[in-house]
């Protein structure tokens, strides 16, 4: 490939001619901008130990009370896009969010999408357009664009949660904003029960539900069962996987990024092919074993990371008695909707 010509090849007058004019020569930045073969993200592998952080997130309970934080969140920001613009990958935010006994984080709504996968802590829930969702460990709880939500806490222990949002995509199309309002009446339904039961939804004379998110939280029970059947019912299938859907639509659960939940069989080691979408891997049960390129990292439970586009993943089940869980969320939905999603051998 040849070489093309560089900024400093100008003369500056003509380059300061042009800037004057608000125009750039594009030759200099070309190969920048399309690299050849594959793209060179920003997005680094990246570890986030959950031991490592909690005792600075239950720090963050002390220092700052929730009035003054509004949410209380330390934001696990990928180095390779600068900390300070708090992104995992180019269109993932990650922040694991402490409530405290007692705490309420008041009622908004906002375009960008988000959910919650929770990490520790019993008696929190997320209320969602009226619908009070009960937290519990491995429970994901939708909050998608425009729904209303708040967070409160009628435990004795700190509750603690990862949020996954596409804050990072909807603020570079410039179109994040919030709206704080009201607290919520509460309806009687608690985000799951009336698709609890696969295969089956509710239709009152004949009529399908046309709401975008119909089910706003998926219990971890669930899907842990989902899987073990899955596992159970086809013993050849390597990868046990399942999405988080919308069960009227069978389309993801949200609009931007993917979701996932994978059971591990003990020893197991499963190699992900290399695709376009970034990735973020949160151990919800057992120990696993991550190779991203040339990092590694060992995820022990609560443990986080995320790997760039384009690259291979390997998992390995640490434990040789036992499944691992892991929940996945990724770009994969926005790069279909673009078309620009590969899958590379
Ligand atoms: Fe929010």
């Amino acid at each position: 490939m040849n070489d093309l010509g560089r900024l400093e090849d100008l003369p500056a007058d003509y380059v300061q001619d042009l800037r004057n004019l608000n125009l750039v020569p594009l030759w200099p930045s070309l190969r920048a901008v399309l690299p050849p073969g594959k793209p060179r993200p920003n997005t680094q592998p990246t570890f986030w130990s959950y031991q490592a952080l909690r005792p600075l997130l239950m720090r963050a309970g002390e220092l700052t009370p929730i009035e003054k934080a509004e949410r209380r969140v330390l934001v696990l920001a990928n180095p390779g896009h600068g900390l300070d613009n708090m992104k995992a990958s180019a269109a993932m935010y990650l922040g694991m969010q402490l409530l405290m006994p007692g705490e309420w984080a008041p009622s908004h709504r906002h375009t960008p999408n988000a959910v919650r996968m929770v990490v520790e802590g019993e008696g929190a829930y997320t209320t969602v357009d009226g619908e009070k969702c009960p937290m519990s460990r491995g429970d994901l709880i939708l909050t998608p664009t425009g729904l209303w939500h708040e967070h409160g806490h009628d435990g004795s222990e700190p509750v603690v949660w990862l949020d996954v949002l596409d804050l990072p995509m909807v603020y570079y199309m410039e179109a994040s904003y919030h709206i704080n309002g009201q607290r919520q009446t509460v309806k009687p339904g608690q985000g799951d029960r009336a698709y609890a039961r696969g295969g089956i939804v509710p239709t009152p004379v004949f009529t399908r539900s046309a709401q975008a998110y119909p089910m706003l939280r998926y219990p971890w029970a669930e899907t842990r069962r989902a899987l073990e059947s899955l596992a159970a019912d086809q013993p050849a299938l390597e990868a046990v996987q399942v999405t988080y859907v919308n069960p009227e639509t069978g389309a993801d659960a949200q609009n931007i990024l993917g979701f996932y939940a994978l059971m591990l069989k003990p020893g197991q080691t499963l190699r992900l092919p290399a695709r376009s979408p970034a990735s973020v891997f949160h151990l919800i049960e057992g120990g696993v074993d991550v190779t991203i390129d040339a990092s590694a990292f060992t995820l022990a439970e609560a443990d986080t990371c995320c790997a760039p586009g384009y690259t291979p993943v390997t998992l390995r089940n640490r434990l040789t008695d036992k499944p691992s869980f892991v929940f996945i969320a990724d770009e994969t939905p926005l790069h279909k909707k673009l078309g620009v999603f590969e899958m590379r051998e």
